[in-house]
């Protein structure tokens, strides 16, 4: 069974927009490495990241991600089995978006999801459209 935390937070006031980047790198490239599929998403000042993986992996990950200086204001949405879907993470990797000129790489994530996660896609597809103010 596959497992998914998703939650909003608050980029710390002292973070670069270098910094930003060099987080987004590292997430991307780490989370491929632990089979970890979702997307994380810079905007307006807050983060939203959706985890997608193996329980264990995404609740430990989760905890270490909380303890980070580099947002506050965490602020969990979804804590939930979902269906296991062998497929899924063979057909993705680890989505990063930063600012508003991203909705394509958003609609690509969102399809993914659709055609891999039936169930989750309908809270993802929200809170991720919500979250880039495109709803
Ligand atoms: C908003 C945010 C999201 C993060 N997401 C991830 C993630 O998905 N995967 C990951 O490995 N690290 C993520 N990190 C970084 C971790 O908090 C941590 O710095 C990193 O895993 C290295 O941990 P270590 O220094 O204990 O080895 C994130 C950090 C922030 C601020």
């Amino acid at each position: 069974m596959r497992y998914t935390i998703s939650y909003v937070s608050t980029v710390s006031p002292d973070l670069s927009e270098t910094d930003i980047a060099d987080l987004m790198s590292y997430v991307k490239q780490h989370n491929n490495f632990l089979d970890i599929t979702g997307i994380l998403i810079y905007s307006d000042g807050n983060f939203l990241q959706v985890l997608e993986g193996e329980k264990e992996t995404v609740k430990i990950l989760f905890e270490r991600i909380k303890k980070d200086p580099r947002h506050y204001n965490i602020i969990k949405m979804l804590d939930k089995e979902i269906k296991d879907n062998a497929f899924s993470k063979y057909h993705s990797s680890f989505t990063v978006i930063s600012g508003h000129y991203s909705h394509t790489e958003l609609q690509q994530f969102l399809k993914k999801e659709e055609n891999y996660n039936p169930e989750h896609f309908k809270s993802i597809s929200y809170l991720t459209q919500k979250f880039m103010k495109l709803l």
